[in-house]
Parts: C-alpha cells; sequence; structure tokens
C-alpha cells in the first residue's frame, strides 16, 4: 500500500512527510460496521497537522509511522458484515471520526458506516473530499441556530469551514457579513456574502460596533481578534449565540485568560 507517512512533525508536518509504497495495511479483518476504501482524493485541514504538531501528545495518541488526514473520497473494496448502506465497488465519501495512525492520505483507509456517504450522481470526487470536516464544522455552527432573515457574522469566510458557512446560511435565507483578506474579498462575494470587511484594511471590531447590536449569530473561524467574545455584546443580540471554530495555538494563553479560564 502507498501512504504518505510521517514519524515527527517536529518543524512543521509537510516537512516531515514522505511517500512510502509499502506502507503499513490498515487493520484486517473489518469490524462488521466498518468499510474498506480505496482513497482516490483527499484533502487536509488545519487539525491534521496541529495534532502531530503537538509532539509528545500526539505521540501518546497515535502510532507512528502514520498518514495524516480525515477527509476522503473514494471506492468501497470490501464491507462488514452488518453494512448494507454501501456496495462494494460504489464511490463514497466522508470523514473518519477521528486522527487515526491510517489517515486518507494513504491508499486505504477503514471507515465506519456512519462516516460514509454515496457520491451523488455528478459531483466530482476532488469535491467531495473537500467536505467532510470543514462542511460539517460549517454545517454545525451554524445551522442550529439560525431561521430565514437571521444576521450571521462569519469571522473568516474564505477559508475550509468559511466557504462553506456563508454558502450554507445564505441557503438558509440568512443575511451574511464575513470577514477576510483583501485578494479573497471577490470569492466571498461570489459565494453569497451580502457585507464583507476586508481585515486587512481595516479594524474588525470596530466594523462590527459600527453595525450596532444586529447579529443572531456569531461564528468566529479566525480566534482573532482576540476580544472578539468578550466584547461581543456589542454587536451580538442579548439572546444570540457565539461559536467558536477556530484558534490559533500561540495565541491559546492569551485567548482563555480574554474569556476569564
Ligand atoms: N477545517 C475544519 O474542518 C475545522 C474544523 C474544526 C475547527 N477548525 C479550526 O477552525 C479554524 C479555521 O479552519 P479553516 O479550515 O477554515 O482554516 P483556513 O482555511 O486557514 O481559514 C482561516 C480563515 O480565517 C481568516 N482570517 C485569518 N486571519 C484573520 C483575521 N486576522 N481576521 C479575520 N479573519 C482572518 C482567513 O482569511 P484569508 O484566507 O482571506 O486570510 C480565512 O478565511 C482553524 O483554527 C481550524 O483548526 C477547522
Amino acid at each position: 500500500m502507498k501512504a504518505w507517512l510521517y514519524s515527527s512533525a517536529t518543524g512543521g508536518l509537510e516537512k516531515n512527510l514522505q511517500l512510502n509504497l509499502n506502507a503499513p495495511q490498515p487493520r484486517q479483518p473489518l469490524f462488521k460496521n466498518e468499510i474498506l476504501v480505496e482513497v482516490i482524493s483527499m484533502s487536509l485541514n488545519p487539525a491534521d497537522c496541529k495534532l502531530p504538531e503537538l509532539g509528545l501528545v500526539s505521540k501518546a495518541l497515535i502510532s507512528t509511522p502514520a498518514s495524516p488526514g480525515l477527509d476522503y473520497c473514494g471506492r468501497v473494496v470490501a464491507t462488514g458484515s452488518v453494512v448494507d448502506s454501501v456496495r462494494i465497488g460504489e464511490l463514497v465519501f466522508g470523514k473518519l471520526e477521528k486522527p487515526t495512525q491510517f489517515g486518507t492520505l494513504g491508499q486505504y483507509v477503514v471507515v465506519t458506516h456512519e462516516d460514509c456517504a454515496s457520491l451523488p450522481d455528478g459531483v466530482d470526487p476532488d469535491h467531495a473530499a473537500a467536505i467532510g470536516t470543514a462542511g460539517l464544522t460549517a454545517y454545525q455552527s451554524i445551522l442550529p441556530y439560525v431561521k430565514a432573515g437571521s444576521k450571521v457574522f462569519i469571522n473568516g469566510g474564505s477559508g475550509g469551514v468559511g466557504t462553506f458557512g456563508i454558502q450554507i446560511a445564505k441557503n438558509a435565507g440568512c443575511h451574511v457579513t464575513t470577514t477576510c483578506s483583501t485578494p479573497n474579498v471577490s470569492l466571498c462575494q461570489e459565494l453569497g456574502a451580502d457585507d464583507v470587511i476586508d481585515y486587512k484594511a481595516t479594524d474588525v471590531y470596530k466594523e462590527l460596533v459600527a453595525r450596532g447590536q444586529v447579529f443572531d449569530l456569531v461564528v468566529d473561524n479566525a480566534g482573532t481578534p482576540l476580544n472578539l467574545y468578550k466584547d461581543s455584546a456589542n454587536f451580538l443580540k442579548p439572546e444570540g449565540r457565539f461559536v467558536q471554530v477556530g484558534l490559533i495555538i500561540s495565541y491559546v494563553p492569551e485567548f482563555l485568560s480574554e474569556r476569564g479560564l
């Protein structure tokens, strides 16, 4: 089996990945609810790098050499005895439930049937492979908290989670304000954002306060500015929700202190 493997992530995961043509295979036989998938396409998210880069914590959780990656699209090779949702040979996509030694940057992955869906006709496998983690995160951080007409602020609309978030919120009938850097303003507009704040050119917090206490939901995919949560009463309605998705690891102590933790 072919797989991109790392044994250490010192200096950054991407500098430590090596293609191995005789990588260890995922465990066989399958448990009854598992599916063996040959990967066609996968996508990497920030979490795929952040965990291995934690060093000893990562080593305690994941044996190495390991492949990173949760998201995938591929073809079913074998199924456990109770799996009837997909057939051998069918194209499927999804995400692994949690990081493992056998991530999706390898030729074969074992997934459970809960984390695997049939690929709809006409969907490009490369596109489907990018949905799992970022798409689900965006869905879970927005859809339970909005209704048609809700005003949503998405901090970081041009990234993996934010690009799904803008589209999900617009599809739910929301008004969307978002942030991104200057080159990505047109991308956010094309995805449907009504109001785009360029964080490179303006002060995001001041811009939000200027819009007033109007938002029903704030989703923070960026983790900055650090006072966004603490001072959110200045732009979030009293009954509004704040969902924290992104964190910048080096800011964690300051971030927790801003939240009184
Ligand atoms: N990917 C996932 O599925 C997932 C799941 C759970 C949690 N998370 C966490 O959520 C965070 C976002 O993930 P992602 O995949 O969307 O990351 P990403 O693709 O790197 O996107 C980051 C977003 O934040 C924006 N941004 C950067 N600096 C900013 C600032 N100072 N002010 C406002 N916006 C700023 C970026 O805009 P520009 O690109 O225009 O600079 C971009 O829209 C990460 O911390 C990640 O670990 C991700």
